[in-house]
């Protein structure tokens, strides 16, 4: 589970800082492809699942892949699928940007929003 940010339009780069600790973040070096799902606001179990080290976390999602094979979120309310450009070593974490192959909005609603710790709707 990670954040990500808009890094540039043209070309479209976003980015996601992976922890050097992270078990899954070697997986994503290997490929490099990896995609961005962005959950709405019903999503916070499936952020928790994915949040979680160690857990099975495709196993009750419905998901297909994307461009680059990676996992797009059927639920999700929009995607970015990502083939990675460089990585920048940044303390115990690592800087990764990625090139979008393919952006994706999926279905009307609000994103899921995570602050001080708790998870929130976001509301105008
Ligand atoms: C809201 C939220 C945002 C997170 N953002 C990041 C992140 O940007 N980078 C990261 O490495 N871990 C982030 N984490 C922690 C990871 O989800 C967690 O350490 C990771 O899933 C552990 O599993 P792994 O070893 O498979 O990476 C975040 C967790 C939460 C709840």
């Amino acid at each position: 589970m990670q954040l990500v940010h808009l890094v540039s339009l043209d070309p479209p780069l976003v980015l996601f800082c992976a922890a050097k600790a992270s078990t899954t973040w070697p997986r994503i070096r290997t490929s490099g492809k990896w995609a961005a799902n962005i959950l709405d606001e019903d999503g916070e179990e499936v952020c928790r699942l994915f949040a979680q080290k160690g857990a099975d976390r495709f196993a009750r999602i419905a998901y297909a892949p994307g461009r680059t094979g990676s996992p797009i979120l059927e639920d999700a309310l929009a995607f970015a699928d990502c083939e990675t450009i460089a990585e920048h070593d940044a303390g115990d974490h690592v800087i990764v940007v990625g090139r979008v192959i393919e952006l994706g909005y999926q279905h009307e609603g609000k994103p899921l929003l995570f602050y001080r710790g708790g998870y929130g709707r976001y509301e105008i």
